[in-house]
């Protein structure tokens, strides 16, 4: 791999949270930056802020669910900079809920853009990875990659589709030179849970016979949340998986997010399930 500096570099979901840490972070080494996302004025404003000359980082934005959009991102990065190097995916959102109660087209969207809109841009940048005989793949998964929970199983879901993803495309890339890498990151402080809450709106504005159980799982979530580190431990685990020469398969950040993976690696199924199992919340 060329040295940071010298990389070009294509990082989604950039215009909130983690995505836009990792551009904070990786701007200074002097990589060219290629951020993408919906929301186009942060885009813009975050590119003008880390490079006003506008040579080295540029915005791009695009809606990630559709193939003209992506297609379009992909031969934009290379012909503004030549090529590409290293591909972060980390756009993504929640969707809470009862599985029983979530519309399907909820859950496809969810899947649209937490796995099939990364499936599609490895599809569009995996040869242009293999042709250069060198290149990154970055996957923001999650601890929830891992351990599914009541009432947010379908974003939990996409997360393991994206780790099952990640595994087989590391094994598929690695002849040609190409390495695949999951970060899992625990609880972020971030727009995640006003995007989550948004996105599921319509959900748990009817939970029937959920209901107790979703008041207090969200109190439980505010009570873990207080957990939460800030977005830039997530970036300097990308940039230390960037400048690594052999980068592990598998990072997770911060370290309550270690001890998770642990517990759920140690600890039967039963006693995981007991631990977050759904309890009423008391009138
Ligand atoms: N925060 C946490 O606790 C946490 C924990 C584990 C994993 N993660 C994962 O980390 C990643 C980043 O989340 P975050 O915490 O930084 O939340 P965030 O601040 O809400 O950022 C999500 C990003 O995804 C982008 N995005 C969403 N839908 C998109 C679409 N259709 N097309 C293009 N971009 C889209 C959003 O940009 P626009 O709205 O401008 O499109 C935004 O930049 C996600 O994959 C999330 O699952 C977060």
């Amino acid at each position: 791999m060329p040295p940071l500096s010298e990389q070009v570099i294509l990082i989604t979901g950039a215009s909130s949270g983690i995505g836009e840490a990792i551009a904070r972070r990786l701007a200074p080494s002097g990589a060219r930056l290629i951020l993408t996302a919906r929301r186009a004025e942060r885009l813009q404003a975050l590119a003008a802020e880390l490079d006003p000359t506008g040579a080295r980082v540029a915005a791009f934005p695009a809606d990630l669910t559709r193939a003209e959009h992506r297609e379009a991102l992909v031969t934009g990065t290379v012909a503004r900079f030549g090529r590409i190097d290293t591909l972060i995916n980390n756009a993504g959102y929640g969707q809470r809920g009862p599985v029983e109660r979530v519309p399907l087209e909820a859950i496809r969207h969810n899947f649209e853009v937490n796995v099939f809109a990364v499936v599609a841009l490895c599809q569009l940048v995996a040869p242009i990875l293999r042709d250069q005989g060198r290149g990154r793949i970055v996957n923001i998964t999650s601890v929830a990659g891992r351990i599914a929970r009541p009432l947010t199983s379908v974003y939990d879901s996409t997360k393991h589709a994206l780790e099952a993803l990640s595994d087989g495309l590391r094994g598929e890339l690695k002849p040609f030179g190409v390495q695949v890498v999951v970060i899992r990151p625990g609880f972020i402080a971030t727009d995640f849970v006003t995007a989550a809450s948004a996105a599921s709106a319509g959900t748990l504005a009817d939970l029937g016979p959920y209901t107790p159980y979703m008041s207090r799982l969200r109190d439980g979530f505010a009570d873990l949340r207080r957990l939460a580190a800030g977005p830039d431990v997530i970036a300097r685990c990308v940039e230390h998986a960037l400048r690594a020469r052999r980068p592990r398969a598998h990072y997770a950040a911060p370290i309550h997010a270690k001890l998770f993976l642990a517990a759920r690696w140690f600890f039967p199924s039963r006693v995981v399930d007991w631990f977050i199992r759904l309890r009423p919340r008391p009138d």
